[in-house]
């Protein structure tokens, strides 16, 4: 079997390729990456030589690049990684948000529908979505594959629409196309701009630890390479047609991770955990920000039966570990491009 994964390069992809490839020899793997600021080829080193694994330097956004990489690779699978997925990086700018997610992904299904136009019963079309399209719970309940879409940033109302692209293409082209929408991921290679990897990195720096709000909104949390056996797990079993909720069970305030975090770095590295906590400090709120997320993942665990493996206290230390370890991986990210935006966007971040 052919499998095309777009966005292999970025976090979720590259923890997907460093799993799979190795382990099911017998398919091939292409990742097709734009190579944006997110995405690092390093990740892949390992799978260089794998004869079963190749990279194709690629935009979706580009139909015709497209139908070149489905002419010469023949997918049977596709596992659509790739997006912008960065919420403060969205409400700065979202342009690139509704290019490579919504147009980026109508591209990819128009190219599905002109390569399978026959023999759809052996293809198959897996959307990787968030739980973010459906906006914001209160105190009490849980997402469910039937909760109606509520997104509140640009991010999460440009994945809304992508989803809602490929349920048509289902309904109205006979596409075989399945569809997660996931909680909040932590792991290794998670670029650290997102909450875990960002306080990580600011605490063992001795810098401010920028909490939004006041640090109350909650996330569901799940290691990425649960995230990753999901997946696998409802390509080899699902249903064509049908959505999956994929959660951790593991809803967090965000203050009490950031205190985690705090923990686990002084026990590792000898230091204060009093001083690291006094580094927290409340920023203003994100815009639209939503108060929590909590996922109901029954439907997956009942029929499919996938259950996570990861904790949360033996997830976080093997990512803080997985930090630790991998210095030159951090310093290669946290210069250039990466530091200058973050100096722009975050640098003027009001205290709360
Ligand atoms: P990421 O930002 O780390 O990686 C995204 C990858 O997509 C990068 O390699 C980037 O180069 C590539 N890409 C972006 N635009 C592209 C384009 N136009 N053409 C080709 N490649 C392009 O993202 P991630 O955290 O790994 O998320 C992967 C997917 O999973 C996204 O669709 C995201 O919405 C979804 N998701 C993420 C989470 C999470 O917590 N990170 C949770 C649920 C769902
Ligand atoms: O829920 C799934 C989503 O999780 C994915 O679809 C997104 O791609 C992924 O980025 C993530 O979105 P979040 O906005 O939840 O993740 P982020 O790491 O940006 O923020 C997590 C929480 O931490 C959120 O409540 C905002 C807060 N936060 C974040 C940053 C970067 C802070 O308090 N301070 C920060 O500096």
């Amino acid at each position: 079997m052919n499998i095309l994964v777009t966005g292999g390069a970025g976090f979720i992809g590259s923890n997907f390729l460093n799993l799979y490839v190795p382990t099911y020899t017998k398919n091939n793997f292409i990742n097709l990456d734009k190579l944006t600021y997110a995405a690092n080829p390093e990740n892949l080193n390992t799978l260089e030589n794998s004869s079963n694994y190749c990279f194709e330097h690629a935009d979706i956004t580009n139909y015709d690049q497209l139908v070149q990489l489905f002419e010469i690779h023949k997918p049977d699978l596709v596992i659509h990684f790739a997006a912008e997925s960065h919420v403060d990086r969205s409400i700065h700018g979202p342009s690139e948000f509704i290019q490579s997610n919504i147009i980026g992904t109508f591209n990819l299904l128009e190219a599905c529908r002109r390569f399978w136009p026959e023999r759809k019963n052996n293809k198959l079309f897996l959307h990787v979505s968030t739980d973010e399209v459906y906006g914001s719970l209160g105190a009490e309940g849980y997402f469910t594959e039937n909760t109606a879409y509520d997104p509140s940033s640009p991010y999460s109302a440009s994945k809304a629409s992508s989803d809602h692209l490929v349920r048509a293409y289902h309904r109205t082209y006979g596409l075989p196309a399945l569809i997660t929408n996931c909680s909040n991921n932590y792991g290794p290679y998670q670029f650290p701009e997102k909450l875990i990897p960002l306080m990580i990195l600011n605490a063992l720096a001795g810098n401010p630890l920028p909490v939004y709000g006041k640090g109350e909104n909650v996330r569901d949390w799940l290691y990425v390479e649960d995230h990753c056996r999901a997946l696998w797990t409802v390509a080899e079993k699902g249903i064509p047609g049908e959505t999956y909720n994929i959660g951790g069970n593991n809803e967090k305030r965000n203050v009490d991770i950031v205190n985690q975090i705090c923990e686990v770095i002084a026990e590792e590295t000898g230091r204060d955990p009093q001083q690291l906590k006094s580094l927290i400090t409340f920023v203003q709120d994100r815009p639209g920000h939503d108060l929590r997320y909590a996922i109901d993942a029954s439907k997956i665990k009942k029929k499919l039966g996938w259950q996570p493996k990861e904790d949360f206290a033996g997830g976080l230390q093997k990512t803080i570990h997985w930090y630790l370890n991998n210095r030159d991986w951090v310093e290669r990210i946290q210069s250039g491009s990466y530091k200058n935006w973050i100096e722009t966007n975050y640098g003027n971040r009001k205290n709360s």
